[in-house]
């Protein structure tokens, strides 16, 4: 019988700084049932062990469209994210997965998707906006809000100029805090609203941010005519085993390692109260 917590080696074959605590690694596994393949959908997440030190839960954030490799993007945020962000170039981490369910992808084709990150919440939701760019006559126009907290936490940013270059795609950036060399927008990610003249008609949202973000953002979304379920939320809860079998992480009557950890904002409101999701 397939022992579902036993992971694969997969080796670090580069590392990309992208503020002054969050890394991005791109993995080749090296395990030979692998062969160099692994087979994930947008916005799974994977389980990340270092020996001796523990498990985390990380969203992937390369496309399925790339294949050969899996990025993650990490914040150094406690015990394993720190040692993993201590590695480097031809080290080894250990990999479970994949798990959780999926961003759509047929089901949004025809429209136009709002992608609406916040940090390092960009991670997972990159996964399906390269996805859709590979895939970019499927699609309408593509509209990417992200905020950071200030400029020097902006995630990806050579990504934001390149998406911001594809034909029929408008890409805005905001920040809380400015500083001196800030030429961009400031302010929360809900200020871009307006600039960005958002449309509900035909239009899927996609979010992923600290919960406050996710909580303002699709409120404002309905205000503006956004149904419940065409605003798909990735949420982050409490993981240890990633499969449904330790509780950790239920919401009401779900689990969000295996009914998650992409919902509907339909699903959202329906959690419990108590649950304090947002
Ligand atoms: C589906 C999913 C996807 C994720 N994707 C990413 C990603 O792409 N990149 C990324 O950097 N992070 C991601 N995370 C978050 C990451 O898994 C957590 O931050 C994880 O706790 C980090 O492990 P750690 O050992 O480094 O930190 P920990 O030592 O677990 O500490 C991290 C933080 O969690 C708090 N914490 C610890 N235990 C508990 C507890 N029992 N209840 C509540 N809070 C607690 C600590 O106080 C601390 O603030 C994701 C989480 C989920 C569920
Ligand atoms: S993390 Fe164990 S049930 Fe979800």
């Amino acid at each position: 019988m397939k022992n579902e917590y036993i992971p694969h080696l997969a080796e670090i074959v580069s590392v990309r700084k992208e503020t002054h605590d969050t890394k991005t690694y791109r993995l080749v596994f090296r395990d030979s049932g692998l062969a160099g393949s692994f087979d994930y959908k947008q916005g799974q997440f994977v389980q990340v062990s270092v020996l001796g030190v523990g498990e985390a839960p990380i969203s992937i954030t390369s496309s399925p469209s790339r294949k050969g490799f899996l990025e993650l993007t990490l914040r150094a945020a406690g015990r394993v994210t720190s040692a993993i962000c201590r590695l480097h170039t031809g080290d080894s981490v250990y990999i479970r997965g994949p798990y959780g369910n999926f961003f759509p992808f047929k089901e949004l084709k025809g429209r136009d998707i709002l992608f609406i990150a916040g940090g390092i919440g960009l991670a997972p939701v990159r996964s399906l906006i390269n996805l859709v760019f590979d895939n970019r006559d499927a699609f309408g126009h593509i509209t990417i809000l992200y905020g950071a907290k200030t400029p020097q936490e902006i995630c990806f940013k050579n990504e934001l100029i390149k998406w911001e270059g594809i034909r029929d795609t408008s890409v805005f950036t905001t920040v809380d805090k400015p500083d001196g060399t800030w030429k961009g927008h400031t302010g929360v990610v809900t200020s871009l609203y307006d600039k960005a003249n958002i449309n509900s008609k035909n239009s899927t949202a996609v979010l992923c941010g600290p919960p406050v973000m996710i909580k303002f953002a699709a409120k404002e979304l309905l205000q503006r005519g956004f149904c419940r379920p065409d605003i798909i939320v990735t949420l982050e809860r409490y993981m240890k085993c990633g499969i449904g079998k330790c509780g950790h992480c239920n919401i009401g009557g779900l689990y969000v390692c295996t009914d998650g950890p992409v919902f509907t904002w339909d699903q959202v409101v329906r959690f419990p109260e108590n649950e304090h999701v947002f």
